[in-house]
């Protein structure tokens, strides 16, 4: 399929890791409807999932929670050789610099848990600097998404909290031919090494058409204020030539499943007056924004995306917002390490072409 940017639609790669259907609104990771996953799942479960096939039996989720938390302890011991990479003031900058300190090992199966620990030591790390404390160091008994919370909080065991950062980083584990995951392809086909590959990925993930929207929407929130000023600041934006954020999507002709997973992890919260209140706005901008582009765009769905309850949920949660995006990596790292593999198992260099529309030397 041609389109503006030529590459929409067209085929790079043969996946099994997963399948976006964006006219049913349907994600499948390695045979799992993303529902059946999201609040269902550990953390330890769709890593082991996107890199093995299958979801694990217990012994073996377990042996994955035992490295992983051996990998966070590993990764943390790193922070003194980072430089100034945790100093950055964008988390993502900081993230990408971090990363970069990493070596790989050529060993794909080490350096997968590796660089996926690493990734959520490093973001919490940069969160706690950022806030003006000491990171804090990571407690490998833990499961993932409970010592993430805990690093990148400041201490909080709260046990709704944990399962909404588990459902989180299941729910964006993983999602198709997305730029990052290219980005990440791309390197992994030149035969160059996984953490080269994941340092592009962070690049890609890092601009706000990609995964850089959930602060904003939050932002977005706060500026409305009040259901009832919804519309008029939506029209303002708009009439600005500026994207609501949180909405539309380069696949997704409905809305995005991962919206709905992600409201329904959020009505966890909903006993707490000020996430039951957030949830009633955000609906209620979700519903005048998506009135306000079909008028728009009536050729067009512009339907809620991952990032507008991402920002409700992870909010919740207690993550603050600045950490919004690298929380998004944390999640991600674990099937940008899987299209690596599967990538490299291939052995061929993606090598697209284009169409060359400039000066030809004069005759
Ligand atoms: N707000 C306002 N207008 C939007 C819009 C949004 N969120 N998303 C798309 N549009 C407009 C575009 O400006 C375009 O208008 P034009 O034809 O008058 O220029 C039209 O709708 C069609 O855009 P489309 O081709 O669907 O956009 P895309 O595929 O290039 O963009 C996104 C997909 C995700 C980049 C885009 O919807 C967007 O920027 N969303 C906001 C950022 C965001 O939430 N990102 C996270 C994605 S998971």
């Amino acid at each position: 399929m041609a389109s503006a940017s030529g590459l929409e639609g067209v085929v790079v790669a043969e996946t099994r890791i997963s399948d976006v259907d964006g006219a049913q609104g349907r994600l499948i990771i390695r045979g799992h409807d993303i529902e059946e996953l999201t609040g269902k799942c550990t953390f330890e479960d769709v890593c082991w999932l996107v890199w093995n096939g299958t979801l694990p039996k217990p012994e073996q989720r377990d042996q994955l929670r035992t490295a992983l938390g051996h990998a966070r302890v590993k990764a943390f011991a790193l922070l003194p050789g980072l430089g100034q990479a945790l100093k950055a003031s964008d988390g993502m900058d900081a993230l990408r610099a971090a990363i970069a300190h990493l070596i790989a090992t050529g060993d794909s199966q080490v350096d997968r848990v590796d660089i996926t620990a690493a990734v959520s030591v490093f973001a919490a790390a940069w969160a706690r600097i950022h806030a003006g404390g000491p990171p804090i160091a990571p407690k490998d008994s833990l499961s993932h998404a409970a010592d993430y919370l805990r690093m990148a909080t400041g201490g909080s065991t709260d046990l709704a909290a944990i399962r909404a950062v588990d459902a989180y980083l299941c729910c964006v584990v993983d999602h198709g031919m997305n730029a990052s995951t290219f980005a990440a392809r791309v390197v992994a086909s030149t035969g160059s090494d996984m953490v080269s590959a994941i340092v592009a990925a962070v690049g890609a993930l890092k601009g706000p058409l990609h995964g850089g929207a959930p602060g904003p929407v939050l932002d977005m929130f706060d500026a409305i204020g009040r259901a009832d000023r919804a519309r008029v600041w939506l029209e303002g934006e708009v009439a600005a030539g500026l994207r609501i954020m949180g909405m539309g999507h380069r696949v997704y002709r409905v809305r995005d499943p991962r919206a709905a997973a992600l409201e329904r992890a959020a009505t966890e919260f909903e006993q707490s007056s000020a996430t039951a209140e957030r949830l009633k706005l955000a609906r209620a901008i979700e519903r005048e924004a998506e009135r306000l582009l079909a008028e728009r765009h009536p050729e067009r769905a512009l339907r809620a995306n991952v990032e507008f309850y991402t920002a409700v949920l992870l909010e919740a949660a207690g993550i603050p917002r600045t950490l919004f995006s690298p929380s998004f990596a944390a999640g991600r790292a674990p099937g940008w390490c899987a299209h690596v593999e599967e990538q490299r198992a291939t052995g061929r260099l993606i090598r697209p072409a284009s169409t060359y529309v400039g000066a030809m030397p004069a005759a």
